[in-house]
């Protein structure tokens, strides 16, 4: 069966990995995190004090960085290597949640990351998930949704998630991030946060998991049969 790109968009914490994740298993696609790559690069740039406003630290920098997704069979999932080494579990602490949106308005780190996920799916057979791939990265995505939820309910599965790994933050601290990382992610300059006209809407704030994925699968599926 032709292999096609699904392109899932939209604001922090509602569901876009846990989605992408169950849809790509289900039809034997690779997933593709790119919000991961962007923590990736937060991380390095923190650890190596790269000035954001210095071009010429921002380029070298790009240029000693390898982002890679491995497969874990014990957590079954892929999991993210920064130049050789998983940091996984490192680039999802509030430290780079804090950092990470500054990052990613920076044009050298958008340019490219894209280019690294435009090769990555170059073959197609991907779900991706993240802010800009139905606009920027795939425009030509075969089936593109766009996930949006309430905020309180966001922090909540947010605040549920931090947890599940032994990090407890309160729940104004994780609102206040995902409201200042929505600002920042849709009114930056290079590919903003944005729904493309072509995509779906998906609001998850009263979805279970199940249905969201349903609701992906779903618009897969017509879109398959209609080729
Ligand atoms: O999906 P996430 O919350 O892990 O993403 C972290 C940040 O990375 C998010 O606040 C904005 C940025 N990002 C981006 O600019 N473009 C993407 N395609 C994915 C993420």
């Amino acid at each position: 069966m032709k292999k096609i790109v699904v392109a899932l968009d939209g604001y922090s914490s509602c569901g876009k990995s846990t989605t992408a994740k169950l849809v790509a298993a289900e039809l034997g696609y690779a997933y593709i995190d790119t919000g991961a790559m962007y923590r990736a690069v937060t991380l390095y740039f923190l650890q190596n004090h790269v000035s954001l406003t210095n071009p010429k630290e921002v380029k070298e920098a790009l240029d000693n960085i390898e982002i890679e997704f491995h497969y874990n069979p014990k957590t079954k999932r892929n999991e993210v290597y920064l130049n050789g080494l998983n940091v996984e579990d490192e680039i999802r602490r509030m430290y780079i949640s804090n950092n990470v949106s500054e990052v990613s308005v920076v044009p050298e780190v958008r340019r490219a990351m894209v280019a690294q996920q435009q090769k990555m799916g170059r073959r197609r057979g991907v779900v991706m998930d993240g802010r800009d791939i139905g606009t920027a990265v795939f425009p030509d995505a075969e089936v593109k949704v766009f996930m949006t939820a309430d905020v309180d309910t966001r922090a909540k599965r947010r605040q549920v998630e931090l947890l599940e790994k032994k990090q407890l933050v309160n729940l104004d601290e994780i609102k206040e991030n995902l409201q200042k990382r929505d600002h920042i992610d849709s009114t930056r300059k290079e590919s903003p946060l944005r729904r493309a006209e072509d995509a779906h809407l998906l609001d998850t704030s009263h979805m279970t998991i199940d249905e969201q994925v349903e609701f992906v699968l779903e618009k897969v599926t017509s879109r398959i049969l209609r080729n």
